[in-house]
């Protein structure tokens, strides 16, 4: 058993800061404030609906997640953010068209008291849209220290104890890293000569490291998986993960390709496509911007499946992954999945998947997560890249030199297990072998709990 950690109380209050104020924040903001009112619940949330299982299972300790752990409060949330659009959060929730009028309008006053801050925008960045709200500081520096500044006006403003930022702001061009981003000294001086390589979502997240502030980026822009950035979370005491939110057609597959994997079926094809037609798939209607979302959602099947180690099911599998702007469909992404497998012999099968999911119903939960969880992780002093919450990631971020895992249910036990270190209790990875005890099957154990 490990002993258990020294974690600080989750006192006041927490203020959540995303850059982006479009589809996704606005459904997660407009939810808390619902669920806080008793308009709705949180479901998919793990920090507010799931249980944890402790020692053995027959000692039937099973608490929930929010009980076992020192997390702080949906009460205690205070919202704010930045957008290039000027819209309040009620009138962006509006538009966006996910959550329904009616219940919009019982929030609407506290909706509409979260006005968005001026953006740090490059339309190199980000095609496809154009708004007015933007700073205009003369260097990238400068707009750092803007930011820098509107989060302590912010946190003095709310009377916060803690922030965190979640990037759910449209998904930038996909870019590389180059020398510029290998040291905090090249990245500063960069920022000072106004390097096209950084992107605005760089000049964010580098304005929460220096502000201590845990950051969290969900979509596939490298963003903070920088060694400039990474190192100075570290130094800085900061907590970091990303990236790209796991939900949709993504979610689907981490939960279906772990599964014909475990039976050794094989896999010829695995065709994807989507349509939407929110202002995400506006944006990612551009192929810059759609390249580094096909980066981040092709890696998922090559870790899951391991076709190095089972080239015989895996190594010749033609993966394709669309996405379509499809106007009329708003929000409610349909996607179809058409995966060829082939069993005993070599015999074919076909698996067809029709997808009519909400993007942002399925992202807002995993906010509220990445923000609770990531605020446990800076109140238990751990700093740099946040592996454990790679279960909320479609392109986890892991330490130099380690592959992610995209398995959702290795990366559950992970989760679980971490909280569990947090507070002492023994490990639990389903692994041990069967123990008996008067001829009887007792109990599955871990080789620790043996001890
Ligand atoms: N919805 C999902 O399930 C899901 C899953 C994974 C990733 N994502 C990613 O989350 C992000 C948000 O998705 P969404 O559906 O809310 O998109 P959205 O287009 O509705 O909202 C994004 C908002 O970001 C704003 N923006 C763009 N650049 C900005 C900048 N530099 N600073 C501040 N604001 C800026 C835009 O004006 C827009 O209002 C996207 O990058 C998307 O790819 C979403």
């Amino acid at each position: 058993m490990s002993s258990k950690q020294n974690i600080q109380s989750p006192k006041g209050k927490l203020g959540v800061l995303t850059p982006g104020m479009g589809a996704v924040s606005t459904t997660f903001m407009a939810g808390v404030i619902a669920s806080n009112k008793g308009l709705g619940k949180p479901i998919g949330s793990i920090a507010q609906m799931g249980k944890i299982r402790l020692g053995k299972r027959t000692e039937e300790r099973n608490p929930d997640i929010k009980d076992f752990v020192p997390l702080a409060s949906m009460q205690d949330m205070v919202f704010g953010g930045w957008d290039i659009y000027k819209d309040n959060v009620y009138e962006a929730a509006m538009n966006a068209g996910v959550l329904e009028k009616d219940l919009l309008n019982a929030i609407k006053t506290e909706l509409e008291a979260i006005k968005p801050m001026p953006a740090v925008f490059d339309p190199k960045f980000v095609k496809n849209i154009n708004g007015e709200n933007v700073k205009n500081e003369k260097t990238k520096m400068e707009a750092a220290k803007a930011l820098m500044s509107d989060i302590a006006t912010f946190k003095e403003k709310n009377n916060c104890d803690r922030l965190v930022m979640v990037w759910c702001a449209s998904t930038e061009v996909y870019t590389q890293i180059t020398d510029i981003h290998l040291s905090i000294e090249k990245f500063e001086q960069a920022l000072e000569e106004n390097h096209p390589a950084i992107a605005p979502s760089m000049i964010y997240a580098y304005a929460a490291i220096k502000s201590g502030v845990p950051f969290a980026n969900g979509a596939p822009n490298l963003t903070v998986d920088i060694p400039a950035l990474i190192d100075l979370a570290k130094q800085m005491n900061v907590p970091i993960a990303g990236k790209d939110f796991k939900t949709g057609q993504t979610l689907m597959k981490t939960i279906l390709g772990p599964g014909l994997k475990t039976r050794l079926l094989g896999i010829d094809g695995w065709f994807s496509t989507n349509i939407l037609g929110n202002r995400d798939g506006e944006v990612l209607d551009n192929v810059d911007s759609f390249k580094t979302k096909e980066v981040s959602k092709l890696s998922v099947l090559d870790s899951v499946l391991e076709p190095d180690k089972y080239p015989e099911l895996y190594k010749n599998m033609y993966h394709k992954v669309r996405i379509n702007y499809y106007p009329p469909k708003g929000d409610d992404k349909e996607s179809w999945d058409n995966i060829d497998i082939f069993g005993w012999l070599g015999y074919k099968m076909q698996i067809k998947v029709n997808f009519l999911c909400k993007d942002s119903i399925l992202a807002a939960p995993v906010v509220l997560d990445l923000a609770i969880f990531m605020d446990l992780a800076q109140r238990a002093g751990m700093k740099g890249i946040q592996e454990w919450l790679s279960f909320y990631f479609k392109s986890p971020q892991t330490k130099e030199g380690l592959e992610p895992i995209h398995d959702i249910f290795l990366q559950k036990i992970k989760f679980e297990n971490t909280l569990r270190h947090l507070m002492g209790e023994t490990l639990i990875n389903y692994l041990g072998l069967d123990y008996y005890e008067d001829d009887t099957i007792y109990e599955l154990i871990t080789d620790e709990q043996k001890k």
